[in-house]
């Protein structure tokens, strides 16, 4: 789910770009491999893991203060997501 309502199924096998995406809610992207920050966001409430380990493009601070790259996280719980670079 998203703040403004909208929801989206996001299998746990999938990362959420990819899930969002499917979904036609578009997420800014670039190298889809947590090396460029593009789709950073933040994750308001629920569970997200990082199957390769956390990526290059988010430090400790930012995880710690829920921000998050949709390329490489999967849920693992119902989400409430903000996007912060929303491509239009
Ligand atoms: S698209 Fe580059 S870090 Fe997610």
């Amino acid at each position: 789910m998203l703040p403004g309502g909208e929801n989206f199924e996001c299998p746990q096998n999938k990362p959420i770009l990819d899930a969002a995406h499917a979904a036609d809610i578009l997420i800014s992207y670039s190298c889809r491999g947590g090396l460029c920050g593009s789709c950073k966001g933040r994750v308001i409430a629920g569970e997200i893991v990082y199957p390769n380990g956390v990526p290059a493009a988010i430090s400790a601070a930012e995880v710690k203060q829920g921000q998050v790259l949709f390329c490489s996280a999967y849920a693992t719980s119902d989400l409430t997501i903000e996007i912060l670079k929303p491509v239009f």
